[in-house]
């Protein structure tokens, strides 16, 4: 028996003990080392070597070992023992009672795991720990290789340690509760603030879209009529030239004539481009040697200050387009990056494979995911800012001096390849460079379209020629071109009045039709409905555009024979001889 001076003195200790334990665990955060101090205080207050903390796992029903003092290794995280009467802790846990061993060898109930006798555990105090809710946290365990007279003062300063230690287990599992709604809560904000970002995307791609469409339309309108205009103006430019030949005054102005002509065929050709209605022979193209070509080309206009990189994936794919207008694009590409770099600079272009995927296709609505050939092309010029970015496809937007630019370059290159079932995208910033990145289907399998060979001298012929054309103008104009090659003319202004011509007995070789008519067929339709009729008749179809059947989106059928407008005497008398001997 203790001395009363001595118990208390050793009461003092205690009290002590806990109030510093108490003050410890208020400012320290993590549990663990909370429990871990804990027991190595409750040891060292008691005499003991050993002593350590259990938690209870409801799932499995056992206390595992969680912290502690004084074992090897392997014992703390790794031993369970049953949440039940058969270990010195699993009374305590289940009883809810202090449990007191003091001599582990004569306690014949206990199922004891190997690590007690290797320790030399001899006697065991237990108080439960209580938990943030109903539920208890575990136990405090207190081993002693000698044997012990536990009293009511030691599982008192053992129930004090405790009640702290189920306090900070509450504190810890409220935080971890919190940090849990927390971070639930940030997901929340993310997942609406990208949310919020894709819709601004989607609703930005689809307002541009719809510009850029109405802006078509409006082009295509206006590039169609022009055409038509202009394949007369062109053509009675020859006839005048040729009557004023001997007149070198009259001859000058014929020929301004025929050159302002030209240039006016160039814009509408621009211009249809943008539309996406020029007739487009695509074609499975190798990208890679294409831009080999055009680079050559370039150089010389690059000039000396402007250092051409490239870099192409050696297993970039082969794509689905029309070549020369590829070609063209490039150009254009590569004329705008020099004029962006008046003091010389880098300008690189690259290929290589990639893939459009779901996600990317949902933000660009226009975009069909799948596998493209990817041709980027990057200089380090003045760059272009925010506000005139979302310009630059824009027909006639241009920045530079009206004798300079024309503002139809990227407008070009962006109906060529959406024409193409492309994508494209712009990414430049003020002070630092552009890089424009073009999307192209890749080929699959050989679709090759047919070769078309290069202009011979004019040939005319002797066959009979019906032309089906609702422009008074035109058709005069083409009626007159058709005879001076040698051939026979008749004339329709419509398809009812042609299948009028067509049903007659008159003989005929090929029917020459515009596509777009006013009543109740079309070109194509006229032409099924002719051949129904005459088997043997030949056709060749003409057109500023055509977005009817016979072109399917853009690009030529396969075997059908077009003469885009406006054109010129060997362009027509050619494609006459080619039709006519299809
Ligand atoms: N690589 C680039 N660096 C800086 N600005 C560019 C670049 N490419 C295009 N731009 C800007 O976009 C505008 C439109 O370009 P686009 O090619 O359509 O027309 P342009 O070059 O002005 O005239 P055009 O090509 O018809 O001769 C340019 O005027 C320029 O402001
Ligand atoms: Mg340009």
């Amino acid at each position: 028996m203790i001395e009363p001076a001595a118990a208390l003195q050793n009461l003092l200790r205690q009290q002590a003990a806990i109030a510093r334990f108490g003050s410890f665990a208020l400012r320290e955060r993590d549990l663990m080392a909370i429990l871990t101090e804990a027991a190595r205080v409750c040891a060292e207050g008691l005499g003991a070597r050993h002593s350590k903390v259990c938690q209870y796992r409801a799932e499995q029903n056992d206390l595992l070992i969680v912290a502690g003092f004084g074992w090897r290794d392997g014992v703390i995280g790794h031993v369970v023992s049953r949440a039940d009467m058969s270990s010195p802790q699993g009374r305590a846990f289940s009883t809810g009672e202090p449990s007191i061993c003091n001599d582990l060898g004569k306690d014949a109930g206990f199922d004891l795991p190997a690590f007690y006798a290797a320790h030399g555990i001899v006697s065991t105090i237990d108080v439960i720990i209580k938990g943030a809710d109903d539920q208890p946290y575990g136990i405090l365990e207190i081993d002693s290789d000698t044997q012990h007279d536990y009293d009511q003062y030691d599982i008192n300063f053992l129930t004090g340690f405790a009640n702290i230690l189920a306090e900070a287990v509450s504190t810890a599992s409220r935080g971890a509760a919190l940090q849990v709604s927390v971070d639930r809560m940030k997901a929340l904000v993310e997942e609406k603030d990208r949310l919020l970002y894709e819709k601004n995307a989607a609703d930005q791609q689809l307002r541009q879209a719809q510009k850029m469409e109405a802006i078509g339309q409006l082009t295509g309108g206006v590039a169609h009529d022009l055409n038509n205009i202009l394949t007369v103006i062109t053509g009675t430019i020859e006839i005048l030239s040729e009557a004023v030949a001997g007149r070198p005054e009259l001859a000058a102005i014929a020929q301004m004539m025929d050159e302002a002509a030209s240039r006016g065929g160039d814009l509408t050709q621009r211009l249809l481009a943008f539309a996406r209605k020029q007739p487009l022979q695509p074609s499975e193209v190798d990208v890679n040697s294409l831009v080999m070509e055009t680079a050559k080309l370039l150089r010389p206009t690059l000039g000396e200050h402007v250092e051409v990189h490239m870099k192409l994936a050696g297993d970039t794919s082969h794509a689905l387009i029309d070549p020369s207008q590829l070609n063209n694009a490039i150009l254009n590409l590569a004329l705008n990056a020099r004029d962006a770099m008046p003091d010389g600079g880098k300008l690189t272009i690259e290929t290589s494979n990639v893939v459009l995927d779901d996600g990317y296709a949902s933000i660009h609505g226009d975009v069909v995911a799948g596998n493209y050939v990817m041709l980027t092309v990057t200089d380090s010029g003045h760059g272009i800012p925010a506000d005139i970015l979302e310009h630059v496809f824009e027909p006639f937007f241009t920045t530079k001096d009206v004798d300079k630019g024309s503002g139809l370059g990227l407008s070009m290159v962006y109906g060529f390849v959406k024409q193409s079932n492309g994508h494209i995208k712009i990414y430049s910033e003020a002070g630092h460079g552009t890089t424009v990145r073009i999307y192209l289907p890749q080929a699959i399998g050989a679709v090759s379209a047919a070769e078309v060979a290069s202009i011979p001298a004019i040939e005319g012929g002797r066959e009979t020629i019906l032309v089906v054309e609702d422009d008074h103008l035109v058709r005069t104009f083409v009626m007159g071109q058709i005879r001076s090659l040698g051939y026979t003319a008749l004339a329709a202004v419509n398809a009812a009045e042609a299948l009028a011509v067509i049903d007659s007995p008159q003989p005929i070789d090929l029917l020459f039709t515009d596509m777009i008519m006013p009543g109740a067929m079309n070109g194509r339709q006229l032409a099924d409905a002719a051949l129904q009729r005459r088997a043997a008749l030949k056709v060749l179809f003409t057109s500023g555009y055509s977005q009817e059947a016979i072109i399917h989106h853009g690009h030529l059928d396969a075997g059908v024979l077009l003469l885009a407008k406006p054109y010129r005497k060997p362009e027509l008398a050619r494609m006459l001889r080619a039709a006519l001997a299809a």
